[in-house]
């Protein structure tokens, strides 16, 4: 399985947002490693729990920055971030119900890689642009 790298191609302008941006991958590749690793049940699931705990954090920062300066596009972002938190939840409890499958393996692996690295790329970088020049 691969992991994700954070490069400055990820950069979307915003320091805090970079850096949390980089926690973000860093407990995402926690979990894939973990699957990979075929680690025990209990592992998995702190590092899955972890992943879930950033991303509200994560998605929390983002979304009291939009707020706070009325971002205009904040409506369909905000949305985004329901539909990761959707797939988030639905990988947890694949995996609470079958455990570590190689069908969880794969999910996590091009599912949410792809999801977390398009949303950053697509819909971070707009919000990045619109905060970098407030
Ligand atoms: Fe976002
Ligand atoms: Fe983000």
């Amino acid at each position: 399985m691969q992991t994700l790298e954070w490069d400055n191609s990820l950069s979307v302008g915003v320091e805090e947002i970079d850096a949390q941006h980089r926690t973000w991958i860093d407990r995402f590749n926690k979990v894939v490693e973990a699957v990979s690793d075929r680690r025990g049940a209990t592992e998995i699931s702190k590092t899955l729990g972890f992943l879930v705990d950033y991303t509200e954090e994560h998605f929390g920062t983002e979304e009291a920055r939009m707020a706070e300066t009325g971002y205009p596009d904040m409506p369909a972002h905000r949305d985004r971030h329901d539909d990761i938190r959707l797939t988030l939840n639905g990988l947890v409890e694949d995996f609470r119900e079958d455990g570590p499958t190689e069908e969880l393996a794969g999910d996590v692996e091009t599912f949410l890689g792809n999801w977390l690295i398009k949303h950053i790329r697509e819909v971070d970088m707009k919000l990045g642009a619109f905060l970098a020049a407030q």
